[in-house]
């Protein structure tokens, strides 16, 4: 097929042809450009928000370069898209669009109030952006709090401390996105999640995934091609202490992941040895490489998956066998 009709055929299937730029608004979106005095235009990311219809209807969002600042928690019935404007809509690497707050979970009153952008609706996708909970260390701050179903985010950027992304309701991807945290910083109850091809980058000592799956339910994390570096800026004595997950009710699934930075040897830690919370876990990898991943000895309640078990673990096992759709095909890895 040549190029023209590749493109014409993710336009009808509605997917997007990775790598090209979108500096200029979708048809149809409400535009959001930081300081605008222009009529029709938004100057902050609620603003816009505020002014959707709340009905069924299909919506998308605009957004120019710049840092927005403030929480936003989005709820509108029908389906809505978010744009960033970026130079190469591949990966996140070009991100300009940052949504920024720095909500304490502690004076929020909960995980989810803390989160800068919080999704409470179905169908909803962002390309772009990049999620941004600048608190740092100290109590649970959420950048990105996720509770609908159908919900992708693509190259998009989540950057916390403690509990960055709480993956917590409904089905979700992540793909081709950057993932930063410290401390249990992929986390959630009821979510069932697919990663793939994201960098996940480690801040300092702690695990990359943590649950309260509060029921042996069938909902799980698969995570897939993704890899795992030391964040910029990572504290000293982050490599060797960092881990997948801590053994807490979770249902995750590593595969074919590459660790760039050491991680510790049992790849995997107990949540506590006095609260080993060690019913409904299932832990798994398969195919980890890279220069981080020498010498690993998994713990018994840690399983190395052969190639047809791995098989097992999907984006469709992970969210659901009609995902394609939904999920935009481009960025599936
Ligand atoms: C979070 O809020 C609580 C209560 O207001 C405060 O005591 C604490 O210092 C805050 N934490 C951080 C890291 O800002
Ligand atoms: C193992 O994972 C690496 C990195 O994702 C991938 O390139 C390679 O093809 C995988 N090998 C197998 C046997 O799946
Ligand atoms: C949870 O379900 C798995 C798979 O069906 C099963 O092997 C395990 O024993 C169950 N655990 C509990 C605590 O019910």
């Amino acid at each position: 097929m040549d190029l023209l009709h590749s493109i014409l055929l993710c336009i009808l299937l509605g997917t997007t042809v990775l790598g090209a730029s979108r500096t200029t608004p979708p048809s149809g979106a409400l535009i959001v450009r930081a300081g605008t005095t222009t009529p029709g235009e938004y100057a902050t990311f609620a603003a816009a928000l505020a002014a959707l219809p709340n009905d069924d209807s299909s919506q998308s969002i605009f957004i120019y370069p710049g840092t927005y600042t403030g929480q936003v928690d989005i709820t509108r019935e029908g389906p809505l898209t978010i744009y960033g404007y970026t130079t190469d809509t591949s990966n996140y690497v070009n991100n300009q669009v940052n949504i920024d707050a720095a909500g304490n979970a502690t004076t929020a009153g909960s995980d989810d109030a803390s989160g800068t952008v919080r999704v409470h609706k179905n169908n909803f996708a962002a390309y772009n952006i990049n999620i941004r909970n600048t608190l740092g260390p100290g109590v649970q701050a959420i950048a990105l709090s996720q509770y609908g179903s159908q919900v992708g985010f693509y190259g998009c950027g989540m950057y916390g401390y403690q509990d960055t992304l709480y993956a917590n309701e409904g089905t979700q991807v992540y793909l081709k996105g950057y993932i930063e945290g410290a401390v249990d910083f992929i986390f959630g109850r009821q979510g069932s999640a697919y990663f793939g091809g994201n960098t996940i980058a480690q801040k300092a000592p702690g695990c990359i995934t943590a649950s309260g799956r509060e029921t042996n339910d069938t909902n799980s994390y698969v995570f897939n091609q993704n890899t795992i570096i030391l964040a910029s800026g990572a504290a000293t004595n982050t490599a060797n202490n960092f881990y997948l997950g801590p053994n807490i009710r979770l249902r995750v699934i590593f595969k074919n992941t590459v660790i760039e930075s050491q991680i510790n040897t049992a790849l995997w830690s107990i949540w506590s040895s006095a609260t080993p919370n060690t019913d409904f876990v299932f832990y798994a990898d398969y195919n980890t490489t890279g220069p981080g991943a020498q010498g690993i000895v998994r713990p018994s309640f840690a399983k190395l998956l052969t190639a047809a078990q791995a098989e097992e673990y999907s984006i469709a096992s992970a969210v659901g066998s009609n995902y394609a759709s939904w999920v935009d095909a481009a960025y599936i890895v």
